[in-house]
């Protein structure tokens, strides 16, 4: 696919559930889809759109995690591109916007909870493993991952 025609902006919360929920949330309840502070006005979301079709999300959320000592971390969630667009370089695209932007903000490091599947793609991002294995339940086998921006 050709990447060259797509946007990326700031969106709202709400926007995201339509990739959140197929993405992240199948076959649940759109309420699961709702992460707390995605409201906050210190919480961002952002989109990736071809050709008016919103294809990806990210969200960065001004959480601290224990492991981390710096003051301007943000947590990475809702991480997602729709089945169909995965493995085209998307992901990597929003991701990079979303911390360029974040950067900006005065943030110096983002951490995020990934699922184990999804290690390769973050250490592809230069994310590396700083916990042990942990489960979320209903999702698997999760690492905390950071990145010094
Ligand atoms: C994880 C996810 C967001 C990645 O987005 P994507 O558009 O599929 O990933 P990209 O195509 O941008 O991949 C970027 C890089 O990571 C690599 N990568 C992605 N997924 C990978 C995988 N499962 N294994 C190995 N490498 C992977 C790609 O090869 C690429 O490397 P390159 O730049 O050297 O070619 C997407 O696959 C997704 O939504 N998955 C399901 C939901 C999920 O697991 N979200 C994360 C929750 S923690």
């Amino acid at each position: 696919m050709k990447t060259n025609n797509y946007r990326i902006h700031e969106i709202s919360a709400e926007e995201t559930f339509q990739v959140r929920q197929p993405v992240l949330r199948p076959n649940r309840p759109l309420d699961t889809c709702k992460f707390d502070g995605d409201l906050l006005n210190t919480t961002f979301h952002f989109g990736l759109y071809l050709n008016e079709e919103l294809l990806g999300v990210c969200s960065f959320f001004n959480n601290t995690y224990s492991g981390i000592s710096s003051k301007n971390q943000y947590q990475l969630r809702g991480m997602a591109v729709l089945k169909t667009f995965q493995g085209q370089g998307l992901g990597k695209l929003i991701l990079q916007y979303g911390e360029n932007f974040m950067k900006e903000k005065g943030a110096d490091t983002i951490w995020c909870n990934a699922r184990q599947l999804a290690v390769p793609f973050y250490k592809k991002n230069n994310y590396a493993i700083i916990s042990e294995p942990f489960n979320i339940e209903h999702i698997g086998l999760h690492y905390v991952m950071s990145k010094s921006l």
